[in-house]
């Protein structure tokens, strides 16, 4: 429900680097306004947003206020950012420097007022994965990381956390030396979204469902995150990355943990993370053979757009024009486990698709018996249970029904739960939920080391094979259409098709 964030956080200092960004504008503020509005946060609450561009508060506040209405959902109340107002400071440094941080230290006693170092302070980097190890070095040897009786330190890092698992295990060991993991909040802002938590409510909170949640029963397993933007002005980055860095060994990863996990032995954040990362573990490694047979990477190639031409992905601002990244990438997977083995899992993700959708579709086996083989054109049609992630949320499930009349026809019927039905929609960025948990701190929905290692360790052959060659199993799709015809064709060689998800 709304009130999902019902405890204010005890005092707090929020600390954002990389505050000019578009991550703190977009999000991250918005949230605060949200969280605000809730009344999740404490009355001693303070944001010391920290930026390279020289500003007074007053100019930062108004930079932050000119983005708000059309960030924040209308029914935002306008009291929430008459409260923030005041508490939103900001500070100009470069980051660089010990000095950097002395000042930061310094403003921040001064912020916090007596009793000084009482409140908790959660450090958010919002800037360069490169700079993130540098960043924490510095702020443990200005003694900002040391923690004492009721003023916890914590720091969140923005992904993506390392490009490979050597950098991200080098990454975790340089975390290690200043902070403890209890301290560390990797954050995956899918884990965030109301649809992707209610995969566990769903699965857990019901008798009818996990009985069948095995491969006695389930054919396989489709998880689709598609998108109708580009690469935007992101090509710098993007370029760099890639659908399978920046997609898939993150956020589609944990919606497969979340559809394949145990059942925790309670819902604190050791048992659940515990489960998620068993999963990781249970992919079976990659070979050559088997990158080169179930993959399919794609890059789009110029096409339309709500009925207007865009341009190719090699055409877009910062990118080579000769890249190989892939902007689409599709694979095939098993888990290695006593409930799923044999169980095909697809996973595909693609920018410029015709809509914007993220589902996880089950399909279940067909009836041993084809009873109703004349009551249907073909085949009796499999039932599929569809956990919609977004846009509208919900669950829904396709069955068999006789279609009225006296010759005995079937018809596939939707029995549909839609959030929007049922709940309030609470206005929503995606951060609320971890910056609250952040600040509570409940780790449940955060990634722990060995989970974002175990997920490089899954697609290093891929970024082997890649490395190696970069045009590899690389496919132009143009722009607006469902990916390159590979895709396809990595299923039809099982005899199964993806779905066309609605919009
Ligand atoms: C980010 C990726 O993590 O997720 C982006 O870096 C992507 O490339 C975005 O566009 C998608 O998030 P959402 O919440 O819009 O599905």
């Amino acid at each position: 429900m709304n009130d999902a964030h019902p405890s204010p956080a005890g005092d707090c200092t929020f600390v954002i680097f990389g505050a000019t960004g578009d991550l703190a504008r977009r999000k991250l503020l918005p949230a605060l306004v949200n969280l605000a509005g809730r009344r999740a946060l404490p009355d001693r609450f303070t944001v010391l947003a920290v930026g390279r561009t020289p500003m007074s508060d007053d100019e930062y506040r108004q930079n932050i206020a000119r983005h708000l209405g059309e960030l924040c959902p209308p029914d935002t109340d306008p009291a929430a950012w008459a409260w923030l107002e005041p508490r939103l400071f900001y500070g100009f440094e470069t980051l660089e420097t010990s000095a950097s941080y002395d000042s930061i230290s310094r403003r921040l006693d001064a912020l916090e007022g007596a009793p000084a170092h009482r409140a908790g302070r959660l450090f958010y980097l919002a800037t360069p994965p490169d700079a993130m190890a540098d960043i924490v070095q510095r702020l443990g040897a200005a003694g900002l990381l040391k923690e004492k009786p009721g003023a916890w330190r914590r720091v969140v890092f923005e992904k993506p956390f390392g490009r490979d698992l050597a950098s991200a295990l080098e990454l975790n060991r340089q975390l290690a030396v200043e902070l403890a993991e209890t301290q560390i909040y990797r954050i995956d802002h899918y884990l965030g979204k109301e649809t992707v938590q209610n995969i566990m409510a769903l699965r857990f909170g019901n008798g009818l469902f996990e009985p069948v949640w095995n491969r006695r029963y389930i054919d396989h397993v489709q998880i689709t995150v598609a998108e109708t933007v580009g690469v935007e002005d992101r090509g710098g980055y993007y370029d760099r990355s890639g659908a399978l860095r920046d997609m898939v060994q993150n956020h589609l990863f944990q919606l497969l943990a979340l559809t394949v996990m145990e059942p925790p032995i309670s819902l604190s954040a050791e048992a659940v993370r515990d489960e998620r990362v068993k999963v990781l573990h249970a992919i079976p490694p990659f070979t050559e053979a088997s990158v080169r047979s179930a993959v399919v990477r794609g890059q789009y190639g110029p096409g339309m757009r709500d009925g207007s031409p865009v341009p190719g992905y090699r055409s877009e601002p910062k990118v080579a024009p000769t890249s190989d990244t892939e902007t689409y990438l599709a694979l095939r997977l098993s888990i290695d486990n006593w409930r799923f083995a044999g169980v095909p899992f697809y996973l595909r993700t693609g920018k410029r698709m015709p809509a914007r959708v993220s589902e996880i579709a089950i399909q279940f086996n067909r009836p041993p018996l084809q009873l109703y083989r004349q009551a249907c054109a073909g085949e009796v049609e499999p039932n599929l249970l569809l956990v919609r992630i977004q846009p509208n949320e919900g669950i829904s499930v396709q069955f068999q029904a006789k279609i009225p009349g006296g010759e005995v026809k079937l018809g596939t019927v939707t029995m549909a739960f839609n959030y929007g039905d049922y709940f309030a929609r609470a206005p929503e960025t995606g951060y609320e939920t971890l910056l609250h948990d952040c600040m509570m701190g409940d780790q449940t929905l955060f990634h722990r080391a060995d989970m974002v290692a175990a997920g490089w360790r899954a697609v290093e052959p891929i970024l082997d094979v890649v490395g190696a060659q970069p045009d590899a199993m690389l496919h132009e799709y143009p722009a607006g259409s469902w990916g390159p015809a590979a895709a396809d064709a990595l299923l039809a060689r099982d005899g199964r098709a993806w779905r066309r998800p609605e919009p």
